[in-house]
């Protein structure tokens, strides 16, 4: 079957480091509250020069230079994400601009919240596959696919239910088109109809009611999240007829370590499997997985052959569970 496997990455975080104690002295929180319940002591806030896309833009142009292919070689780029710098032109639209992508590059925005990278990922295979059912062409085919999100836009810093959880970044991937066997890819995509999750919008139907920052239901979320994650790992080690013990590394979606070490115990692996990074970051919705992959790539934890599996879930509610390939032509 057609898949696609990671061969590059890149991100950029504002480094902009706002700690639990800063926030402590405008709020009424503290790192003493914050960090048992979240894992998280800090995150990054974009400065004024900085947006979704000055942060896509930056990680799309790690991403291809470490993935080391010219940009014609890219026929489409995609970014999750749920905060935007407009409704049009999209994100992708300032990347492919910035990038000088050739004309016949797709290019859009997706929203599915924190789960968006993965359904971009999915997206991306899609059409790239359009693409080569069209074309019949020799030449390897590769999609940019980012999560970028300047949450700090969406939330009221007095809201301390929200305010203290989320943060701003950019990861990116090229992905390129191969032909695999089940055990090296596999998606499943679900949604969930809830608004346990609200971010910023007018909404005039049965709830008649606004909502002029992100709001939630933190509860009903981690309860969620503890449910869907295991379920999502589960299903995807089904369809790839894998176990987990093949499985390098379950990269979650980082909204929260509490979640995390709740589904390591429930799964009964060793937590090292499960990387985190929401420590200094905090949660960057589709922006999570992505910045992490680079972290890992870039300090040597994924060296190339590793099998992946990602799990997102998020506002929606969405979720999303990816088994993929990263870089397999390093494994020597
Ligand atoms: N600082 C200090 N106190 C806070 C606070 C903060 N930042 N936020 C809430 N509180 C207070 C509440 O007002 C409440 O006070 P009260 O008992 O006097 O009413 C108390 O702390 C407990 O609040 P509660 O909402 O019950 O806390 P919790 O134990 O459920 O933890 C979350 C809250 C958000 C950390 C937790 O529910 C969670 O992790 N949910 C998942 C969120 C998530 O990951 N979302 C993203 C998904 S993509």
């Amino acid at each position: 079957m057609r898949a696609i496997e990671i061969i590059g990455t890149g991100s950029c975080v504002p480094h902009h480091t706002i700690t639990n104690d800063e926030l402590a002295q405008s709020i009424d929180t503290s790192d003493a509250w914050i960090y048992p319940r979240t894992g998280i002591h800090a995150r990054e806030f974009c400065t004024a020069r900085q947006s979704t896309v000055t942060m896509a833009v930056e990680a799309a142009r790690k991403a291809v230079a470490d993935a080391g292919i010219p940009v014609t070689g890219i026929r489409a780029v995609l970014v999750a994400t749920m905060s935007p710098d407009f409704s049009t032109p999209s994100t992708a639209c300032f990347v492919s601009e910035a990038l000088k992508l050739r004309e016949d590059t797709a290019a859009l925005d997706l929203n599915a919240a924190c789960s968006g990278f993965i359904y971009a990922l999915e997206t991306a295979r899609g059409i790239l596959s359009g693409i080569q059912e069209m074309e019949q062409g020799d030449a390897p085919l590769y999609a940019l696919v980012i999560g970028a999100e300047q949450l700090s836009r969406l939330l009221k810093l007095e809201d301390r239910t929200t305010s203290v959880l989320f943060g701003d970044g950019a990861g990116a991937v090229i992905v390129k088109l191969t032909e695999a066997g089940r055990s090296d890819y596999a998606i499943t995509l679900g949604s969930r109809g809830s608004r346990d999750i609200l971010a910023p919008g007018l909404y005039t139907g049965a709830i008649d009611k606004s909502v002029d920052h992100m709001v939630m239901d933190g509860k009903a979320v981690f309860v969620f999240a503890v449910e869907i994650i295991p379920r999502l790992i589960e299903r995807v080690l089904r369809l790839s007829g894998s176990d987990l013990a093949q499985i390098d590394y379950v990269l979650c979606h980082q909204a929260n370590a509490r979640i995390i070490r709740h589904v390591v115990r429930k799964l009964q692996v060793p937590e090292a499997k499960f990387p985190m990074n929401m420590e200094r970051l905090g949660n960057t919705s589709a922006a999570s997985i992505p910045i992490l992959l680079d972290e890992m790539h870039g300090n040597g934890t994924l060296r190339g052959g590793e099998k992946l599996l990602l799990a997102g879930f998020g506002g929606g509610l969405t979720f999303g569970g990816m088994q993929l390939r990263f870089r397999p032509e390093d494994r020597t």
